[in-house]
């Protein structure tokens, strides 16, 4: 029994694991409380779906109530007839059920971890504990449905005092921590159509969609439909639309709890169900800032299970070797696209000139390599070099520093570094050399040295590259002399 602790949940997934069972047993009203009463607090998963009779509930609280390779209902979110138990004990060391069928009432069985560990004997205890009295009613209220319970939450409040402020707080955050979890794990089953609703502590449960389907601005790439075991799993590449056209609030939903960035890649569901979120499945591909807009939805059916190595968590999926490379191919055509979104505004700074505007860069691709220029024409430089004063300077300054153009440059960087070019790379060696001798004569005609000012011309960005200057500035030194 202690050792079902150890699988690995958080109390999000742990949830989640029960919030399975309701749906599968075709709840549309399930409800979650947390009450906090220090130590004595509890967390409460109440549901109206078909309820257990007697036999079944003490079926149910086995571990291992249902074998693996047993063939279940295309939409039973369960597989191990383990959910139940190693979820519950993650989190806490008493698990109390109380069910109601149509037909055999209310009954209620419970697992206390201490008596096991005392008594050494599977006891399975009758009925439920007072103070749980409040959930009976409520269950026996309705025409059927199931509650389950946990209590003595050692691993979430442990022996904190019902006055602890600080343990208080802890366990109102865990609770919209859950929400929030369950918004994105069950969000197909939260959609409107669906008609079921999910509350926490009364909040309800919003579906959090990762595709953002209702935006028109995304790109819904063309469906796959992959053979596997006799059924299909089914590919749906989205490409979300750039920043530009979302407006803040989407924004800031689409990108979730984690950020953008991290929630990139393959989504997997199992009967709707969310296994894995934003992930690119050890495929072979890197999480990166300019292919955060592909999300690309994956449905599996609960037969492919044991091909997908699902786990009693429900929260990893594994892609199956044959099926690995057409996902690579659908992974790869979708981050492209999702650059070319991304990327968009970096295109539109390429056409502004062309279209009359006056961009502050200039991205130009000469002999295979890429570069950037501060536009000449750009009205600030125009300005800064017919009327060169201080002021005038500034003024430049502040705008090529407020304008460089970071996306564009890390997009072409992070995907064909070889064509990147250098410092001054394809800048004539005369052209370094003017540009040098300048620096070097204004230092000398502010009174330095010939050493000085040589030496502080070559620590210089970018002349440090060009170690050729020393030779030329020497032979100039030579020269000014001699004349
Ligand atoms: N809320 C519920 N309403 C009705 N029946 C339930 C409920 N929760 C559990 N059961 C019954 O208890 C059984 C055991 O649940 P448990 O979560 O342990 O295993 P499972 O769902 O079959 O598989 P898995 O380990 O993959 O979750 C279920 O198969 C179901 O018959
Ligand atoms: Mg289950």
């Amino acid at each position: 029994m202690e050792s079902l602790r150890a699988f690995g949940y958080t109390p999000q997934t742990a949830v989640a694991d029960l919030i399975d069972n309701s749906i599968t047993a075709t709840a549309d009203r399930i409800w979650i409380e947390f009450d906090w009463d220090g130590a004595d607090s509890r967390i409460a998963i109440g549901d109206n779906g078909l309820g257990m009779t007697e036999a079944e509930l003490k079926q149910a609280m086995r571990p291992g109530s249902m074998s693996p390779q047993e063939k279940r209902a295309v939409d039973d979110l369960g597989r191990f007839g383990l959910g139940l138990k190693t979820a519950s004990f993650s989190q806490c060391r008493e698990l109390t059920v109380i069910t109601k069928t149509k037909a055999d009432g209310v009954h209620a069985r419970q697992w206390d971890l201490d008596t096991v560990v005392a008594t050494h004997e599977w006891r399975l205890l009758h009925g439920y504990p007072e103070n749980c009295a409040d959930l009976a009613e409520r269950l026996d209220a309705q025409p059927r449905g199931t509650v389950v319970v946990w209590q003595h939450l050692d691993r979430i409040v442990g022996t904190a005092d019902v006055d602890d402020e600080d343990a208080h707080r802890r366990f109102l955050e865990l609770a919209r921590s859950v929400r929030s979890h369950l918004s994105m794990t069950f969000h197909r089953f939260l959609a409107p159509r669906e008609g079921r609703t999910v509350t926490v502590n009364d909040h309800e449960v919003p579906p959090w969609d990762p595709f953002l389907s209702r935006s028109r601005a995304r790109q819904v790439l063309a469906a796959e439909e992959l053979p596997l075991a006799g059924g299909k799993v089914v590919v749906q590449p989205v490409v979300l639309p750039h920043r530009s056209k979302l407006t803040a609030e989407e924004f800031e939903l689409a990108s979730g709890e984690r950020g953008w960035n991290s929630l990139q890649g393959f989504y997997v569901y199992r009967n709707k169900r969310l296994l894995v979120a934003g992930d690119w499945l050890g495929l072979g591909f890197q999480k990166e800032e300019h292919y955060k807009l592909a999300r690309i939805q994956v449905d599996i059916a609960n037969e492919m299970d044991a091909l997908w190595q699902i786990d009693v968590r429900k929260s990893m999926a594994q892609p199956p070797g044959v099926l690995r490379a057409e996902l690579r191919r659908v992974a790869k055509v979708t981050r492209v696209r999702a650059v070319e979104v991304y990327r968009h505004r970096g295109k539109i700074l390429t056409r502004q000139k062309e279209k009359g505007l006056s961009p502050a860069w200039l991205q130009l691709v000469m002999h295979g390599k890429v570069s950037y220029q501060v536009n000449r024409d750009h009205p600030a430089v125009v300005e800064a070099i017919e009327h060169p004063s201080a002021q005038n300077v500034r003024n430049l300054l502040k705008i090529v520093e407020g304008t460089i153009p970071i996306p564009l440059i890390s997009i072409a960087s992070a995907e064909r570094p070889e064509e990147q070019a250098g410092p001054f790379e394809g800048v004539s060696s005369n052209e370094v050399s003017t540009l040098a001798t300048a620096l070097y004569k204004s230092l000398r005609g502010r009174g330095e040295d010939h050493v000085a000012a040589r030496d502080r011309v070559l620590t210089t960005d970018p002349f440090q590259y060009f170690p050729e200057l020393y030779e030329v500035l020497d032979t100039h030194d030579e020269q000014e002399a001699g004349a």
